[in-house]
């Protein structure tokens, strides 16, 4: 079983190969909370985070080691279950500057990223409140769902008071893949998800394409990311009512092998110019990979990072499924460019932007260190 460092360079849970599970949480901070206050919630969560990760209890002997007559510590439902690849990530959202009314909380006004604003409106946006936005986030990903409940069980308890959850949402299967090392998992349109992906082990992309550089603005976010999540609903009775062939051309690429439909392999290079016998192109102009694809967007990357999942069902008798999106690049423009070029994403007729948010990532935390104490 995986166990990944808390600390390091960047935070873990971004180039970490994916991990099966996923449980996400949103905050909002408490209006009580002062600047200390915040301070110290950081530090609680930085120093449950780093036990946590590890296997270990939020404390030691944290679930039955204590005494009788209080509740426990740690909520006892991880004992035995190992660390099992658990990452846990976080970041902070726009309103954690300033609050929709202006208002400096914290005196981070100053301190604010220029790029870190809540996302423009999208075509076909369908956000509702109480799943988009929030002032704190944190992403757990691991190999149990368990433990990964566990840890935002945890930290949401130890936020008791100083943060509450706005909005939340499990993932039960990954959509990407982030290294070379995986194989390609599928969503919940049947498709191989994560082929074109970036991967770890482009060190040079990733370092040009995620991570914020140490001469970008501001210099507190340097070695961190801009985070954005996307609760996409998909339509899937629908979709399920589509001919295989026009799926393929919807997406852009073959069901089974995941290769373009210009020709090759799975992880050959489509061909936007090559054309069939009648003189149409063989990737449509309206397919999901060709509008996605960097050469459409000026070279633009991203690591996509998102999970499956499936809420029950609404009063149609339909699942409540999609793909909650999740996508990491050093600079917010990344993902608002290929968004917007997905605008005419023959997709859309089976998909459904419910939530959105976005965060800064702060790097990675050195021992001794709270999360984001550089931006303080
Ligand atoms: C590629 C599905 C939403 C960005 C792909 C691929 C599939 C897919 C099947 C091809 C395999 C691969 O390279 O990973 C979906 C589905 C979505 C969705 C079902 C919605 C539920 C999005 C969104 C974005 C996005 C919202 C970003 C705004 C990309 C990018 C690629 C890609 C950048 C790689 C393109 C390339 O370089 O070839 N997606 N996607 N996708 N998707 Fe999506």
């Amino acid at each position: 079983a995986s166990v990944y460092d808390f600390y390091g360079t960047h935070q873990a849970g971004i180039t970490t190969p994916v991990q099966d599970r996923l449980h996400f949480a949103a905050f909002d901070v408490s209006d009580m909370l002062d600047r200390d206050g915040l301070k110290g919630l950081l530090a609680d969560w930085t120093a449950a985070a780093a036990r946590l990760t590890q296997g270990l209890e939020v404390e030691e002997g944290g679930a039955v080691g204590g005494s009788d007559y209080a509740p426990p510590v740690d909520t006892g439902e991880a004992l035995g279950l190992h660390a099992s690849g658990l990452t846990i990530t976080f970041g902070f959202g726009p309103t954690l500057f300033t609050t929709a009314d202006g208002t400096d909380r914290f005196g981070l006004a100053a301190r604010r990223p220029p790029l870190l604003e809540p996302l423009p409106r999208f075509q076909g946006d369908a956000l509702v409140p109480q799943l988009t936005g929030g002032d704190l986030a944190i992403q757990a990903c691991a190999d149990d769902p368990q433990v990964a409940v566990h840890a935002i069980r945890n930290l949401s308890r130890i936020a008791f008071g100083r943060a509450t959850l706005r909005w939340s949402q499990l993932g039960f299967g990954r959509t990407s893949s982030t290294s070379t090392a995986q194989a390609t998992p599928r969503n919940l349109f049947g498709f191989k998800d994560g082929t074109a992906n970036l991967k770890v082990e482009q060190h040079d992309l990733v370092d040009e394409q995620v991570w914020v550089g140490a001469s970008d603005e501001p210099a507190w976010l340097a070695g961190g990311s801009y985070l954005v999540t996307r609760r996409i609903r998909m339509i899937i009775e629908n979709w399920d009512r589509v001919q295989l062939g026009e799926q393929e051309m919807l997406v852009g690429r073959s069901k089974g092998s995941g290769a373009p439909l210009s020709g090759g392999g799975e992880f050959t290079e489509p061909d936007f110019e090559a054309e069939g016998p009648t003189g149409a192109p063989l990737i449509d102009v309206n397919a999901h990979v060709r509008l996605a694809h960097p050469t459409m967007n000026g070279g633009t990357r991203m690591l996509r990072r998102g999970y499956n999942f499936v809420d029950g069902n609404d009063e149609l008798g339909r699942l409540d499924a999609g793909l909650f999106f999740i996508a990491y690049q050093r600079s917010p423009q990344q993902f608002i460019d290929v968004q917007r070029s997905l605008a005419s994403d023959g997709l859309n007729e089976y998909l459904k932007h419910v939530g959105s948010a976005i965060f800064a990532v702060p790097g990675g935390v050195k021992k001794g260190e709270f999360v984001g104490q550089a931006l303080f």
